[in-house]
């Protein structure tokens, strides 16, 4: 069921292992052109469907002496060909340019354009662009021209050569990120580049997919049942009620497995949702929280965490499939397109989330033809936009992003601080007091990007008495250029100066989670009173095992951020009342240490904290 409608004009986005692919196919989908991910590895008889070619790719692969293989025949295709980063860098080096290792560049940037190209067109003679790099073209290939150089806003320096073009050929390179909302009309170069460029009609559309979806599923599926597991998020939700408008709700089981990482209250909510829906009584409950507990238990290390809790819902989920699957049922998945490339087709990129969706036991019955998967070819935004079409509530399709692993993620696991700890960061205390700020180190690990890899360093925690907060931001982006093994800033909001942090030695207990629960809970509460679900994009609430001052064993920590689609994040700033109420609401929640405010961009830290 995974070949999407003829018909439509394409674009093919190779993927060398930087998160932006995805970011980039969703976006030029946006524009209407449908963008699909191929591999470095594909031959060039895969592209023959593609009018245009974008080779995005990750920084990382040079600073770690990684060789990118970029096969020469694919900079040789006969489409148009976009280059971003990595790619920009590449077709340089293909044309007979220079690539050297400039120093990272991070952040905002003003582009000059200093030539009409058709990629430009429309476009501001300066715009704004967002860079995240090391390396850059040092010299100009022949037939090549610079459309463009970019001035850093942070320290005014010039980067020749962020733009290039050789009309003749078609081959198009930018050093910034068209691809996310920080760089400000990249939609629009994207779109001249799909439409004006590659010919592309912007033919495609979600709700035409529905219609599309329902045939397939019916044939797919036959007079067999279909079982799908149901979390509460938006993606299996909308896959319920798809498949219960194809097949009728009868023919339909769900199952919902609690994993004791919950929300508040979370699968009464699950329930009642899918009676709404007419679909309550096709919901079968499977309360597995003690089971989770004993398999996180004496755990510290995240990826293990991580391990135990997909290993867990493996074997619980194998359990109950044996239970329903008797006769001929079909499993039914709400996989997304990310969720697909992510695990089974991108070699290099760094495992960002491990999926339930690509376990053996589940490639074996996908292999069988017994596994429909009717939203995999959809982003989340797509999703979104398909569940509207279905008529779900806008309440549901707005919900925040909620990890797989859940509160497993949240709440933070350490027996000692870690080695790195003692001696790191002589120069903290000296970047942060130039802003006006006191800083400390906290003694764990918490989980960040660097150039595109998943990397634990340790935290800080910024103090000061009149921390406003573009002077919090600005010393926080001080601290991760100029200190090591910091990937992230939390600013606290207890009250009072911060003398020392200690760990207070700590596993996954029912006791912290309940407790996170209800932190959660207060924070979530309080961001509906103040109206701000949908300004803040998500706002995971983290429980670090930390004393303040010798005082309490949990010190909370609030993450609110704006993103897009959670590749790049900016910290969101709560409005005073709600910090104050937040503030006495919290501390007043036994063994509560204090209450910080991550301040951290995506990168270097990522959004969740593990
Ligand atoms: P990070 O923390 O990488 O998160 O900035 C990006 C988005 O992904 C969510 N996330 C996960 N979702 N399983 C999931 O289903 C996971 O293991 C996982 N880890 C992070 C995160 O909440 C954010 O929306």
């Amino acid at each position: 069921m995974n070949d999407t409608a003829p018909g439509h004009d394409r674009i093919a986005v190779v993927d060398f292992g930087g998160q932006y692919a995805h970011l980039i196919a969703a976006r030029v989908r946006r524009i209407g052109v449908l963008a699909e991910i191929r591999e470095p590895t594909d031959p060039p008889e895969a592209f023959a469907p593609y009018r245009g070619v974008i080779i995005s790719g990750s920084p990382a692969l040079a600073s770690h002496g990684e060789d990118a293989d970029v096969d020469p025949r694919l900079l040789e295709l006969p489409v148009p060909i976009l280059g971003l980063c990595f790619g920009h860098q590449e077709i340089a080096k293909h044309y007979g340019g220079e690539v050297g290792h400039t120093g990272r560049e991070y952040g905002f940037a003003r582009l000059t354009i200093t030539a009409e190209t058709p990629l430009f067109a429309g476009l501001s003679p300066e715009e704004t662009v967002w860079m995240s790099h090391q390396d850059a073209v040092t010299s100009l290939p022949e037939g090549f021209r610079e459309i463009g150089f970019t001035t850093l806003e942070e320290d005014g320096s010039v980067h020749r050569f962020a733009a290039i073009a050789d009309e003749e050929r078609r081959r198009y390179g930018v050093q910034f990120h068209p691809e996310v909302d920080d760089t400000e009309h990249g939609e629009e170069m994207l779109r001249n580049f799909a439409v004006g460029i590659c010919g592309c009609r912007p033919t495609w559309k979600v709700a035409t997919f529905a219609e599309e979806k329902l045939d397939e599923i019916r044939r797919f599926v036959g007079d067999r049942s279909v079982l799908l597991l149901v979390s509460g998020g938006v993606d299996s939700t909308v896959c319920a009620v798809l498949l219960g408008r194809a097949l009728g709700p009868e023919r339909l089981r769900l199952l919902h497995i609690d994993n004791g990482l919950m929300r508040k209250g979370e699968s009464r909510r699950v329930l009642e949702r899918f009676r709404r829906f007419g679909l309550g009584a096709r919901l079968h409950f499977v309360d597995a929280g003690e089971e989770f507990l004993r398999a996180l238990e004496g755990l510290t290390d995240p990826e293990e965490k991580r391990r135990a809790i997909g290993d867990t819902f493996i074997a619980i989920f194998e359990r109950e499939a044996r239970r329903w699957m008797d006769g001929d049922v079909v499993l039914a998945q709400g996989t997304i397109y990310p969720d697909t490339i992510e695990t089974g087709g991108t070699a290099r990129a760094d495992v960002i989330k491990t999926h339930h969706n690509r376990v053996p036991v589940i490639a074996e019955m996908i292999a069988a033809g017994r596994v429909v998967e009717p939203i995999r070819d959809l982003y989340k935004v797509e999703v979104r936009e398909l569940g509207r079409e279905l008529g779900l509530d806008e309440s549901l399709l707005a919900r925040h992003p909620f990890p797989g692993p859940g509160l497993g993620v949240r709440l933070l696991c350490a027996k000692e601080p870690p080695a790195e700890y003692e001696g790191a960061a002589a120069n903290l205390g000296e970047v942060a007091a130039r802003y006006g700020l006191s800083a400390v180190l906290l003694p764990l690990r918490s989980v960040g990007v660097k150039a595109d890899l998943r990397s634990f360093e340790l935290p800080v925690l910024l103090s000061g008495r009149d921390a406003q907060w573009e002077r919090v931001l600005r010393a926080a982006g001080a601290i991760f250029k100029e200190v090591d093994h910091v990937n992230r800033c939390v600013l606290d909001l207890t009250g009072g100066g911060v003398e020392r942090v200690e760990l207070v030695p700590a596993t996954l207990t029912r006791e912290r989670l309940d407790l996170l629960r209800e932190a959660d809970h207060l924070v979530m509460e309080g961001l509906r009173r103040h109206g701000l679900m949908e300004d803040v994009w998500q706002c995971p609430t983290v429980l670090a095992p930390l004393s303040r001052n010798g005082r309490g064993r949990e010190y909370v920590i609030l993450r609110p951020v704006h993103s897009a689609r959670a590749m790049t994040a900016t910290p969101a700033r709560l409005p005073d009342a709600l910090a104050a109420e937040l503030r006495k609401e919290i501390l007043a929640l036994p063994g509560v240490s204090g209450l910080g405010l991550d301040v951290t961009t995506k990168p270097p830290g990522t959004i969740e904290w593990e």
